[in-house]
């Protein structure tokens, strides 16, 4: 049987996200139901990219399951310097049955799954963030009871929350309105959008590209914002940056906008004031920390159906 990869959110269909979901929802509720389902299983995680949610859900997550995960620093690694990819992959896949990995270069974890025989997940890239998008799912499900409505995304639309929302949403039967400042630096890829609608039109929703933060929350069921600094800008960029998205700020007053029982949602990390503030982040139509929480049961689902435990 064909190795199955997890690199974009793309590469599961609408009754796939479903399916994972659901189950998700039951791993949630009942954890001791799966808890040796991954038992003498080896989880190994690669890391570019600092991180706090992904490092200890798939970790936490992979434990819960029976299993063990091993965290690999790519600082301390010979990937790249002495190594191949390819030689990495081949070598790793002996002792592991699972690479998890957070790369910043799209490409090489297309590389790495293209030379594994067990299957890759992409932790993020510079590209895409498809385990986000999936616990995104999954906790818009948990608490609109339905993946439909309107999705608003502000900020930083170069970026791959972004570019994941888009394709999740679009698959999932979601509007999305992304709005963020014009420029080929802040605005989502071209190709990225391209099938992003190419898959809307697939199942009924409707994408908006904007840069006019209010048309985009306009109506929104949920409004959702990231970082404007992700891992690779320079902090000398931070002042700059600071002053193009400031219109972009998720505030009480653009949230005004949205339907009265709109969630808030933000992948975490979160800088209080700059995107979002306080009195956002800590309202009741925040729900970062239940999205935060999800990161860990949509994984495990997701490590099941990649095993072949569940299906
Ligand atoms: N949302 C997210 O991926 O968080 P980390 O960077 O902490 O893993």
């Amino acid at each position: 049987m064909k190795t199955r990869h997890f690199l974009s959110i793309a590469d599961l269909s609408k009754k796939e996200i479903e399916f994972l979901i659901k189950k998700a929802l039951e791993i949630k509720k009942n954890p001791e139901k799966y808890s040796q389902n991954l038992r003498n299983k080896t989880l190994f995680m690669l890391f570019e990219a600092p991180s706090l949610r992904t490092r200890v859900s798939f970790e936490a997550g992979m434990t819960q399951l029976g299993g063990h995960a091993i965290y690999y620093d790519i600082a301390q690694s010979t990937l790249g310097k002495k190594e191949s990819v390819k030689d990495f992959t081949k070598t790793t896949e002996r002792y592991c049955d699972m690479i998890m990995a957070r790369l910043y270069d799209h490409r090489q974890i297309e590389e790495m799954a293209a030379n594994a025989s067990i299957p890759v997940i992409n932790a993020m890239s510079n590209r895409e963030h498809p385990c986000q998008i999936l616990s995104d799912l999954m906790t818009i499900q948990e608490k609109k009871g339905a993946l439909k409505g309107k999705l608003a995304y502000l900020g930083d639309g170069l970026n791959n929350t972004t570019h994941s929302l888009l394709l999740g949403c679009s698959i999932a039967g979601m509007n999305i309105a992304v709005a963020s400042p014009k420029g080929k630096d802040y605005e989502p890829d071209k190709k990225i959008v391209a099938e992003a609608k190419r898959l809307a039109a697939k199942s009924g929703s409707k994408i908006l590209i904007t840069n006019d933060a209010k048309e985009a929350v306009e109506s929104a069921d949920v409004v959702y914002t990231d970082s404007w600094m992700s891992y690779h800008i320079p902090a000398e960029q931070e002042k700059e940056r600071e002053r193009i998205f400031r219109p972009y700020k998720v505030n009480v007053p653009l949230m005004k906008h949205a339907k009265k029982n709109a969630l808030f949602m933000h992948c975490l990390p979160a800088k209080r004031g700059q995107e979002v503030t306080d009195d956002v982040m800590d309202s009741r139509q925040s729900i970062v920390f239940d999205q935060a929480e999800n990161r860990m049961h949509a994984q495990k689902a997701l490590m099941l159906r990649l095993a072949g435990k569940i299906r």
